[in-house]
Order: structure tokens, then sequence, then C-alpha cells
């Protein structure tokens, strides 16, 4: 094949491909159109300036080599404008991604107290409206201050290894928070008016009102002249500021080694069926005084200890005390 075009109209229209192709990638909007006038203009396959190189071959050869000039100068403009039609796409990319401060913040998700933890905040409250002071006492115990101090003598069936998580030489996992009324009568003269809030634990089985950790509030109250009908009062009050206005408490005789007389206090639980124990409570038997040298001549007291996962439950109608356990963030989300 002889080369029969002439080269004028072939400079021309190298001139309007590179007029077109730059227009093109200057009116590209995003990285798409971009990408479209790169395959229009600079593909490999069926690109236009691979059709005007293709062109080459059909002109004379005394025209290729102007020709090949400003093909090449064509081919230069169409690559600087490819990259310059890039990086601008990019950097609007970027410009979307950045964080627009005039949008509304993403709340963090903010967690809370558990029930348990509200509950025990709560009895603080409450009691220390009433007059009382706060007491810590440790979890593993000696076996004077769970037993011996309370008048709960060594062959006493509470004692049982069945029934408590014994640990080396004397020691133990408090079984009650009985212990801190030991503590501290031991560390200070009469009057007491204090609470105490801790775990306790007892081998039991694990259903939906028991666990082998639980926790208790116990209370204690030493003066002189401290009577029976203060610790109902006290009682009554309390159950009225936790647990409602409407809420029912009734007190059953019973025995503790540790008060005397002893009593078991109930509330009538949702729905008003059925009685649920709260705890014991009593008034503090002398022996224990004498234990700790206090002169049981001259004070009396009343001491009482509920279940901490009685009352939550109850002021909540939890069915399952298990749930209070699992940490499943479903249930608690609902305190
Ligand atoms: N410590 C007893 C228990 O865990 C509860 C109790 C009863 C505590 C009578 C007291 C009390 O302070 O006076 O079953």
């Amino acid at each position: 094949m002889t080369p029969t075009g002439s080269l004028e109209p072939a400079l021309l229209e190298l001139d309007e491909l590179q007029d077109r192709a730059v227009r093109a990638f200057a009116s590209a909007g995003s990285p798409d159109d971009v990408e479209a006038a790169r395959v229009e203009y600079l593909g490999q396959k069926q690109g236009r300036l691979k059709s005007a190189q293709e062109r080459l071959k059909t002109l004379p050869n005394e025209a290729k080599k102007a020709y090949g000039q400003r093909f090449n100068g064509v081919k230069q403009a169409l690559e600087a404008a490819l990259d310059a039609a890039r990086s601008r796409v990019e950097r609007r990319a970027v410009a979307d991604d950045a964080i627009d401060v005039t949008l509304p913040g993403t709340a963090p998700r903010l967690g809370h107290r558990h029930p348990l933890a509200q509950t025990a905040d709560e009895l603080i409250d409450i009691f220390g409206r009433f007059g009382f002071a706060v007491a810590r006492g440790p979890e593993v115990e000696d076996v004077r201050h769970n037993f011996d101090a309370l008048n709960i003598p060594p062959v006493h069936p509470a004692r049982d290894p069945l029934d408590n998580f014994y640990l080396s030489e004397g020691t133990m996992l408090r079984s009650q928070t009985s212990t801190i009324q030991i503590r501290v009568m031991e560390s200070q003269p009469p009057p007491v008016r204090v609470i105490a809030i801790g775990r306790v634990y007892r081998p039991d089985t694990v259903d939906a009102t028991h666990s082998f950790m639980f926790h208790q509030v116990e209370g204690l109250m030493v003066d002189e002249g401290v009577t029976m009908g203060d610790l109902k009062t006290v009682l009554r009050l309390f159950a009225r500021s936790y647990l409602g206005e409407d809420v029912q408490i009734r007190f059953r005789p019973s025995f503790f080694p540790f008060t005397e007389p002893s009593v078991e206090v109930d509330m009538l639980w949702h729905g008003g069926r059925r009685w649920v124990e709260m705890g014991g409570a009593g008034m503090v038997d002398p022996n224990v005084f004498k234990a700790v040298g206090y002169d049981p001549e001259r004070v009396t007291g009343f001491a009482f200890g509920l279940g901490i996962e009685r009352l939550c439950m109850r002021r909540h109608g939890i069915d399952d005390i298990r749930l209070l356990y699992q940490n499943d963030v479903r249930f608690l989300d609902q305190f």
C-alpha cells in the first residue's frame, strides 16, 4: 500500500484531537469520568491517539517527520491533561471524605452502674438519712468474726463444712455480713449506728432464687435504751423508702444465735399473693456484747441483715436472680 494521505489535514486533525481531549479531561468531574476520557483518547486498543498514530503509516515519507513531531506534542499534552484531571478528582474525593464539622456528632454509648450497685448506692443513701454510717469488712474472714463472736458455738450446724467455703487456718469466705458487726464494735465504743454492704458466700445450688454468692446489707444500732420498736420502725421506714409507700412487710418470730429475740422480715411480693423473706433481724444478744467488750447491762441494740438481690428484684420485678450475674447487656440496659 502506497502512502496517499496529505500532511495538512492530518495535522489539523491532530490539533482538533488535542482540543477535544483536553476539554474532555478538564470537564471530567469524577474518577469515572476521567477514566472514560482516558479510554476514549489514550486507550491502548481503540483510543483516538492510537488511531492518530496508525495514521502515520498512511503518510508519504517526507510528511512523516513533521507529523511525528506534532503527534508527540499532542501525546504529551493529553498525558498532562490526564494527570491534572486525576489529581483534581482525587483531591475532591478526599475533601468529600473529610469531617463535616457541621453535622451532628455520633453520641458515644454510655454505660451505667449495675442494678445491684445502684441498689447498694440507694441503700447507703436511705440509711444515711437515718443517720447510719457505712462500715466495711473483708470477704476472707476468720471463724471468730464469722461464728465465735456471733455466739455461734463450734457444734452449731451453721458451721458445717458442707454449708461453708472454708479456706486454710481458720479462715473462710464470709457466709454473712454480720461479721462486720463484730469488727465495728471491736474498733469503737458505743453508740454505734452503721450499715455494711458486701458479698457473702455459701455453697448453695444455683436456681432462680439462690446463688453461691450474693450480697447483704447489714445494720447495727447500739446505744442506751434501743428497743425492738426502733428496729421495726427503721425497717418499715426503709422498706417504704426503697420499695414504695404501699409495700407491706411483716415480722415473724425466729432464731439467730446473735440476736434475742430474733425475727425474720418478709415483704409481700408483686401481685400480693406471696411473702418473700427479706432477711433476719433482732436485738443483739448479750453474749455478742460480751465478746466485743461492751457492757450488756448498759447498752442495748438491734441488728439486721437483708438480701440485696431480693430487694433489687422486688423493686424492679426481676424474677430470676441469675440475670443479675450474667452481665447480658440486653438485660442490664433496662436499668
Ligand atoms: N446473718 C443472717 C443471715 O445471713 C441474717 C441476720 C439475722 C443478720 C439477724 C442480723 C440479724 O444482723 O440480727 O442469715
